[in-house]
């Protein structure tokens, strides 16, 4: 086992990591004296400093065992290399690490069931007679000699994930040389899941079971199968067929963006989609069990079913005919009549063939986002909320779920739902999968119920992994490989007795804008690596740059298995900073890859194996272009960063804002406007300050009076995320500082219904003499137009930069 040594000799912790016997050694020794104890100290920290490097330069297996410690020597695979299985339940285990390791060696080792005798050149894989607690139902054991190796396990399961671990082993050296060492590893958390979102793209079955392997290859086991949408059903229910006749089928309208095509009910033209049979998905689930992969399905209620209602508009409230949404349908009001007893047979008898396609403990019944203006003009709901005696909508949903909890139960099945299950009371046996950030799962660990952690700002896969203006188009935010490595699934408000009921933690993968396989993967690796390590490694053995250097072999494996996986860690990212003393910016550049060689150039060119190397932070005095990328063996990554620092004539001049800005959105600080740096179209890139409802009023003040001969300032529009130009800007300038006169005003003459997203520059070029001061107002619009989602609600104003020559 290892613990974290804490010697507290220079005030802070070494971070070396040591086994726990010599943890206890030198607990002993504090007992004696001082000297003595620094001396033991020193000798221990070089000693494990030493195993520390060993270990980095001979393993880069992720995620990071328990415990791991080399020896000396290489045991080398053969041709005559044997497995050896010591019973007969072990003969999968065996043959699927002699077709894994094939394609790492080039050869198929024999596979042989016996006990022993063999002396030397094999690796026996043995289960435990004597169940070995520590490890658990998923733990193994490893010992590696020149002679031999031994994997001894619990269960299949720890078999599995041995194999796992000797591939990497494998791989991480020549082909074939597996380092001398003792392995002792077994997972953090039960719950090591991936979702994956069907309906919005549907994935041909094979991509399902390339899936399936990959999930194993990171030690991960369970597979969220999210078989049901709005825009499309995926699972053959024999009982419905128009569920997957009508139910899967959508009209094409790819040319559109996501959130822009319309509804449409045309049975007729709708060709794009596709379902899997009940024979498919019951060989998928053996598959996936062999590799110990639980398939959850997910069979959402009572929201995100107007594929179903295309099929059976009955169990709608209103019998509406609304067709399977070619895309993005918000708010989701067309959802299923909780006040019909048919909705209720209907979901029980598709339930039960759900039930006899998966032997899954858990099913996933969705529940999340449910507008429930239909319940509210439902004469059947309503009568169902005054029968039941239910307080309002919010208490019909749990109604709702718990009948569908009781039903579930009652055939020795568990229900989880998102975490709006929470709302109007959660179902008694209920667990829930917190995605709105932790909060759900904090209140229901603290009422006694199972979780799995999900929150959207470190589990969504669908958020960009880097830049947006060079990734592909994805729904938003910004979850890097970093930013998921450092997830930690236990949530700091719980006590220790709570932490136990964290199952665990998955990556969701939300569909809509990853139409193909190759898309998903994209999307899904590398993050996915770092997930593996979140939810298997003990937290005290978590480690980014290590992690970061082991990434290095695990793009390696990426590409031999033929992923495609983002090299988005390889962008360059410049984090600028004002320097106001030396009017001058500075320019921190990183990357999540290890070690990088980062070139950059100052005049535009495209960086090249000559360009200057960043080896610390770069400070100009004058307007520049910054290109820079990562190079590996003289090459550069194809992913440039491109920034244009603007030092114009206000550049860190003082400034005072007569609203704040929300701090969500607060650019880079206090010279935000005025720090030479314009926002992209992307709102959320860190560069616009934004002003909820509020104007925007800035007086910047120069220290001596200057001339000024144009001044400009920029704003975005972004219509679906409430951001809108300004209705007006007013110029105004200062002699004294004091009294101010108005020097132009500029309308805009773009309306609140352009929906795109825009960049629009308010400039006045009169010129004058002895200005002091200057204050620009710009005018929100106050509120979101007529026909918006937020209509009458409180409008955003986006501003980064305030240009002054
Ligand atoms: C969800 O992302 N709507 C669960
Ligand atoms: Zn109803």
């Amino acid at each position: 086992m290892h613990g974290r040594l804490e010697l507290k000799i220079t005030g802070k912790s070494n971070g070396i990591q040591v086994p726990k016997g010599i943890e206890a050694l030198t607990n002993q020794l504090i007992m004696k004296n001082t000297l003595r104890l620094f001396l033991y100290c020193c000798l221990i920290t070089t000693f494990f400093a030493c195993q520390k490097h060993q270990q980095n330069s001979q393993a880069s297996i992720i995620p990071q065992p328990v415990e791991i410690r080399f020896n000396k020597g290489t045991f080398n695979f053969n041709q005559d290399t044997k497995l050896i299985c010591e019973d007969k339940s072990l003969d999968f285990s065996a043959q699927y690490a002699a077709a894994l390791w094939e394609t790492i060696l080039g050869y198929k080792p024999d596979v042989e069931q016996k006990i022993g005798s063999e002396s030397k050149n094999f690796i026996v894989f043995r289960l435990l007679e004597n169940p070995e607690m520590e490890i658990g139902n998923e733990g193994y054991i490893l010992e590696i000699n020149p002679e031999k190796a031994v994997l001894s396990a619990n269960t299949l399961a720890g078999i599995l994930y041995g194999i796992q671990t000797i591939t990497q082993l494998m791989d991480t050296q020549n082909t074939g040389v597996l380092p001398s060492c003792l392995i002792k590893d077994y997972p953090r958390f039960a719950w090591r899941g991936l979702h994956l979102d069907v309906s919005r793209h549907f994935m041909p079955i094979e991509f399902i079971y390339k899936m399936m392997d990959y999930m194993a290859i990171h030690k991960l086991n369970i597979f969220h199968w999210h078989l049901v949408d709005d825009q499309g059903w995926r699972l053959e229910i024999k009982k419905y067929p128009k569920l997957t006749e009508i139910g899967a089928w959508r009209v094409d309208m790819s040319h559109l963006h996501w959130n822009e095509r319309p509804l449409i009910n045309d049975a007729e033209n709708a060709s794009y989609g596709g379902f899997y049979t009940q024979d498919e998905v019951s060989a998928l689930v053996v598959y996936a069990a062999d590799r110990n992969i639980t398939v959850v399905p997910e069979i959402e209620m009572p929201a995100h079913v107007m594929s179903a209602l295309a099929a059976y508009p009955e169990f709608s409230c209103t019998g509406e005919n609304l067709g399977v949404p070619p895309g993005g349908v918000w708010p989701i009001t067309h959802i299923y009549c909780a006040g019909k007893e048919e909705t209720f047979t209907f979901l029980e008898n598709v339930l039960l063939e759900v039930i006899e396609m998966f032997p899954s403990e858990f099913i996933h019944i969705g529940g999340d986002e449910a507008d429930k203006t239909n319940w509210r003009s439902c004469l059947k709901c309503q009568a169902r909320i005054s029968n039941e005696g239910l307080a309002d909508e919010e208490a019909l949903q749990s109604y709702f779920i718990q009948r569908i909890e009781r039903f579930l139960n009652s055939h020795g099945r568990k229900l989880i739902g998102w975490d709006e299950i929470l709302e109007g009371g959660l179902a008694p046996n209920a667990s829930v999968m917190s995605w709105r950030g932790e909060q759900g799962g904090i209140e229901a660990a603290k009422m006694g119920h199972h979780v799995v952690m999900t929150p959207g700002s470190h589990c969504y896969f669908d958020h960009y992994q880097g830049d947006p203006a060079i990734e592909p188009l994805a729904i938003g935010g910004n979850t890097t490989l970093k930013k998921v490595y450092n997830y930690e699934p236990i949530p700091a408000e719980l006590t220790a007795e709570e932490a136990k009921l964290v199952l665990g933690a998955q990556a969701n993968v939300w569909t809509e804008y990853m139409p193909t396989p190759s898309h998903v993967e994209y999307m899904v690796f590398p993050r996915l690596a770092a997930m593996a390590e979140v939810v298997w490694s003990p937290k005290e053995n978590r480690n980014w740059a290590d992690f970061s250097r082991r990434m290095e072999h695990h793009y390696k494996r990426y590409g031999r298995l033929g992923i495609n996986y983002s090299r988005s860690a390889f962008q360059v990212s410049v984090k600028p900073e004002v320097n106001s003393a030396n009017r001058s910016l500075v320019l921190n550049l990183f990357t999540e890859v290890y070690d990088p060689e980062i070139r950059y150039t100052l005049d535009g060119s495209i960086p090249d194996p000559n360009s200057l190397i960043y080896k610390h932070p770069v400070e100009i005095n004058e307007s520049a272009t910054l290109k820079a990328a990562v190079f590996v063996n003289g090459k550069s990554a194809d992913q440039i960063l491109k920034r244009s620092f603007d030092l114009h004539k206000a550049f860190t001049a003082t400034i005072e804002l007569e609203y704040p800005n929300s701090p969500k959105y607060n650019g880079t600080g206090t010279y935000s406007l005025v720090d030479g740096i314009y926002g992209s179209e992307y709102f959320n890139d860190g560069f616009w300050k934004g002003f909820l409802g509020d104007d925007m009023v800035a007086t910047i003040r120069f220290p001596e009076p200057a001339a000024i001969s144009s001044i400009e300032v920029d704003a975005l529009q972004n219509y679906a995320s409430w951001i809108f130009l300004p209705e007006k800007v007013v110029f105004e300038i200062s002699e004294d500082g004091s009294n101010f006169r108005k020097l132009d005003e500029i309308a805009n003459d773009i309306t609140q219904d352009e929906k795109g997203k825009l960049i629009q520059l308010f400039k006045t070029t009169q010129s004058t003499k002895n200005i002091t001061a200057i204050r620009i107002s710009m005018k929100n619009p106050g509120t979101c137009p007529p026909g918006h989602s937020g209509e009458g609600e409180k409008s955003w104003l986006f501003v980064s930069e305030i240009i002054v020559r």
